[in-house]
């Protein structure tokens, strides 16, 4: 195995190199190559520049070695030995400068950044702190204020905005072995001038400390690391050894926080789901993609192909929704520019076409529909598109919970259609389901992930069943949801608890907001009822767009549907089923069991290909709390005997909907977590 850093001497310069595949994570041994190669330069080179080989300088700690025994050196005691050496040493950040990357550059007496380079402290994100130096170094370079606002943000900043800050003392543009010289000479000569980081003096603010504190208690009551990143930094007026160890003491407590292994889990999550069986097929390549149908849907994801540079045309039949659908896509961009996620709106504008007819689709590569939910509908369209498209365009469906194999066997070549399920807003939602009908092809598969990678989506690779993984998982956690209702909570109490869960909202505000009629078309596929959704769309509350559904909207804040009295008391006597209301904690194991038993079911049946995609698709779609980590990582949490034993207990009646997935109790037989 190569070492994945070097170093030699050039001249009076020493050079070394941070070489460690894809993304120069500090690992071990790069932390062991780093020490070495600071010691075997140091007083023998009168400059010393790193600098980072391949993609990026360094990336951060290597977060795969989280939770398991530290082996020395550990960063903290990488960074003190580089501040320490004697002889200047200098960094050049390019790609990422993130994490223990950024600390390592922080450590070092210059910095000088290359364009293109991300410079962040998102630890925060991962449920930790900077924890090698990094709230105490920060805020000696740019004050506490900025600081605050890098590491409980987590967000990280340009090459630009590091300059005009202080973060770093040049931005120059090259190649890093060349920056790496060049700099080093302009320390030989005077230009730039080296400085030890953790010298520097700190300005008390108070001010921005107290408004930081109230800001996590107003946005981010739940979250355990922001706080201890803001009482971190308010260690940083302190002498350099005594806000380290105020760092480290706060950083032990979030590693050991249940919150920091969710959302590392989440992080391998967004990544795990990419490794599908059809990786090693050929994508097509993508520029030119039809979208058919200009509603809710078809409107995101043109927004989507278009905020990422393809060209589209959108086909509409209907002059009043092509006209809505034109308005609404410019507004879309408009918001997307302003927000920064969009850097030429005049050439977003040029890349779109609204048409009346399929024909214009001809020359498309990909062809996306997203027309209403009905089989009839989509098959005729798939059958115009057949005729109309190219032989080898790939042809998508939007389709919610429809049969992709019948909508497939609608077109001669059924190798090239697979479901490519969006979700609302889809130019903001981050999930893509990418699914895959018996006769689709690998390369097919390979397309639609290649797209939602240039679309900045997390794809899953999904099989087809009624609902796919996520639609299909919301279903049984609804369903829980209304058994609790029918045993006496009322729904407002159903979404107060979940909310407290941590959803952003709970099932039956996220009704009132969708519209009540969409989820009775789902269940009238699936032949269910729900007697209290139905009895209020049978008044006509069907949620917001009526003023009314599980809530009244008609004055300042949602009160619970007066209605409901009457309805809740019918649906619960028709059950029969014994009143005994559940409390916040029993609505909470109800709602998160259904959703962990329906996730091992579609695991079973080889609808996802793995527990983690499960996680993924909740993560991204469903608004899941990310610091949880995703329902299949909360059951490995919970432990598996606990789960089944929950399971056994919701459908001691007898439920099919309450049976234990065989996938579970063998992994809980085995010992095993279902995630690997
Ligand atoms: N440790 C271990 N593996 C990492 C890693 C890290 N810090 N960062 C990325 N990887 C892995 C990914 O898991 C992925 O592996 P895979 O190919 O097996 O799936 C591979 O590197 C490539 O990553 P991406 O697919 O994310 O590549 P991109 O080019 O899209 O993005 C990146 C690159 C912007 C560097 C992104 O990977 C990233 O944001 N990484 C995490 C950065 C981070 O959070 N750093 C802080 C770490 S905590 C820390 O430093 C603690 C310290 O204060 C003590
Ligand atoms: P919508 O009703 O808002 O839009 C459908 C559009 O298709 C309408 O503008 C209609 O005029 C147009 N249309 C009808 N027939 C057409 C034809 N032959 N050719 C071209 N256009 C035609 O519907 P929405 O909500 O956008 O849903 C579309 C699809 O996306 C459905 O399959 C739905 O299940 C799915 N979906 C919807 C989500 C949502 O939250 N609305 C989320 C994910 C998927």
């Amino acid at each position: 195995m190569t070492e994945p850093v070097t170093w030699h001497l050039e001249g009076r310069v020493g050079l070394i190199a941070i070489d460690n595949p894809p993304v120069n994570a500090a690992s071990h041994a790069v932390r062991v190559g780093l020490v070495r190669a600071v010691d075997a330069l140091e007083g023998v080179a009168e400059v010393i520049a790193i600098h980072g080989v391949g993609r990026s300088f360094v990336a951060g700690a290597d977060i795969r070695e989280f939770g398991q025994p530290p082996k020395a050196p550990w960063l903290p005691a990488v960074c003190a030995r580089i501040e320490a050496c004697t002889t200047p040493v200098v960094a050049v950040l390019h790609g990422a400068a993130l994490g223990g990357g950024l600390e390592i550059a922080m450590a070092a007496h210059a910095r000088v950044a290359v364009p293109g380079v991300k410079l962040g402290l998102p630890e925060v994100t991962l449920g930790i702190l900077p924890g090698a130096g990094g709230t105490q170094r920060t805020p000696r370079l740019i004050g506490i204020a900025r600081a605050l606002e890098m590491i409980v943000s987590g967000r990280p900043i340009d090459a630009a905005r590091a300059l005009e800050i202080g973060l770093v003392d040049r931005v120059m543009d090259g190649a890093p072995p060349d920056i790496a010289r060049q700099a080093a000479s302009e320390i030989l000569n005077g230009t730039l001038s080296p400085r030890v980081t953790g010298h520097l003096s700190v300005a008390p603010d108070a001010e921005a400390l107290d408004t930081a504190r109230a800001d996590i208690a107003r946005r981010l009551p739940h979250l355990f690391a922001p706080a201890r990143c803001v009482e971190a930094v308010a260690a940083a007026t302190t002498p350099l050894q005594e806000g380290l160890k105020t760092e480290r003491a706060l950083f032990d407590t979030c590693v050991e926080s249940p919150q920091r292994a969710g959302l590392v889990h989440a992080f391998f999550a967004e990544r795990a789901v990419s490794k599908i069986p059809e990786a090693d097929a050929l994508a097509a390549p993508v520029g030119k993609v039809g979208i058919v149908g200009g509603g809710t849907m078809g409107q995101g994801i043109a927004g989507a192909c278009l905020i990422a540079g393809l060209d589209v045309i959108v086909v509409e039949p209907d002059a009043d929704a092509r006209n809505a659908a034109a308005g609404a896509l410019d507004t879309l961009l408009q918001g997307a520019a302003k927000r920064g996620k969009l850097a030429d709106i005049a050439c977003a504008r040029r890349n779109l076409r609204l048409a009346t007819s399929l024909s214009e689709l001809s020359a498309r590569d990909v062809v996306i529909e997203a027309v209403p939910e009905d089989l009839s509908l989509k098959l005729r369209v798939f059958a115009e598109m057949d005729s109309v498209c190219r032989p080898d365009a790939i042809l998508a469906s939007n389709t919610s919970y429809l049969d992709l194999n019948e909508i497939a066997g609608a077109v001669s070549h059924p190798e090239r259609v697979l479901g490519l399920h969006f979700f609302a807003p889809a130019h903001v939602m981050r999930l893509l389901e990418v699914v895959v009908a018996d006769e689709t092809a690998p390369a097919t598969v390979a397309t639609g992930f290649a797209l939602a990678k240039r679309l900045r989506k997390v794809a899953v690779r999904a099989g087809v069943c009624d609902g796919f993984i996520g639609n299909r998982i919301l279903s049984a956690t609804r369903r829980a949801a209304d058994e609790a209702v029918l045993r006496g909570a009322s729904p407002a109490e159903v979404d107060a608890a979940l909310e407290t869960f941590g959803f952003a909202m709970g099932p039956y505000a996220a009704q009132d907001l969708s519209g009540l009629d969409v989820g009775a078309a789902g269940r009238a596929v699936r032949g269910e009822a729900a007697p209290v959704a139905d009895a209020l769309i049978a008044r006509g509350d069907l949620g917001h767009k009526t003023g009314a559904g599980f809530y009244e909207h008609r004055g300042q804040k949602p009160v619970p549907n007066a209605a409901l009295t009457e309805i809740l008391a019918k649906a619960r006597t028709d059950a029969g089923v014994k009143q005994n209301p559940p409390d916040a904690q029993e609505i909470i194991a109800r709602y998160t069991t259904a959703m962990i038993r329906e996730g091992c079911q579609v695991v079973e049946d080889g609808i996802a290909l793995r527990a983690i995609d499960v996680d993924a698709v909740m993560l991204f779609g469903y608004g899941f709390p990310r610091h949880l980590g995703g329902p299949m990582h909360m059951a490995d949490r919970t432990g598996l005997a606990t789960v089944i034993s929950r399971i056994e207990r919701f459908g001691a009646g007898g439920a099919a909907h309450w049976t234990v997935p065989r996938i579970l109790r063998d992994h809980a037989k085995r010992g095993a977590n279902l995630i690997a």
